[in-house]
């Protein structure tokens, strides 16, 4: 196909690593963490500097909580100051903050900033980036099918007029351009129930480097990779 975008429009990172990094090192989990926030902010500079238009990141899953609580704790006080320090000055470059996941679950002051942080940000049009927060897919898509199942039941929908659109829309991806390439760092190989619905066309990349050690000259690469690979979507 050549009328195919050859940059994506919509990259998700799966930001893995940080433990092994800070241990590499001799040093807490919680200061690879830390780094990884010092990441995520400059990764999130250079996906507007590279003209990507929506970048998500998977920054606390629903299965994290099986964490211990210490480092629960380190990460809800790592996503405040994520929220209340990088979110403002991304903010006064143009980006527009979403947040996906059971988010209003978390503690209410965290829920308040990530409130402030969506109104402040909600007029910001250079580009999109998307934070995954107490986040799962398989939750997100069975609340889906569960508002259609409300639907069937009142009569409004018939079962066999229900389309993947419809499942899609009801994800809360669904205002946001289909996902292109969703990247995972740090070596694994799986997708740990990120995005699974959004991802079914998206090109992956799984690389080596640790969350803590991604940076602009990576994104860049992937980018290029992106261009040089051939989508065909299930045709020839
Ligand atoms: C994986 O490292 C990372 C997480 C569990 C998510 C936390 C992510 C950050 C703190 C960075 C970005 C944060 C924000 C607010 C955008 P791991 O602990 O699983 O590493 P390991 O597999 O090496 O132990």
């Amino acid at each position: 196909m050549s009328d195919q975008p050859t940059s994506p429009r919509h990259v998700a990172i799966i930001m893995d690593g940080n433990g092994r990094w800070a241990k590499k090192r001799l040093l807490p989990r919680m200061a690879g963490h830390k780094k990884g926030v010092d990441t995520a902010k400059q990764v999130a500079y250079a996906a507007l500097d590279l003209g990507v238009e929506v970048l998500t990141l998977y920054a606390f899953s629903t299965e994290n909580w099986a964490r211990p609580e210490e480092e629960v704790s380190g990460l809800m006080g790592l996503l405040k100051i994520f929220i209340q320090r990088d979110v403002r000055e991304l903010s006064e470059r143009g980006v527009r903050l979403k947040v996906i996941g059971n988010w209003r679950a978390l503690a209410p002051d965290l829920v308040v900033l990530i409130e402030d942080a969506l109104t402040q940000t909600a007029g910001n049009t250079a580009s999109t980036l998307v934070i995954a927060l107490n986040y799962g897919s398989q939750a997100e898509i069975t609340a889906s099918v569960r508002r259609l199942a409300e639907q069937v039941k009142a009569g409004a929908l018939k079962p066999d007029a229900i389309t993947a659109d419809h499942i899609a829309q009801g994800l809360e991806t669904a205002d946001l351009p289909p996902l292109d390439l969703l990247i995972r760092t740090s070596g694994e190989v799986r997708l740990s129930n990120f995005l699974l619905w959004q991802a079914a066309y998206a090109e992956m990349l799984f690389v080596e480097t640790l969350w803590p050690d991604f940076g602009k000259a990576e994104l860049a690469a992937a980018l290029d990779g992106f261009g040089e690979r051939e989508r065909r979507y299930g045709g020839l």
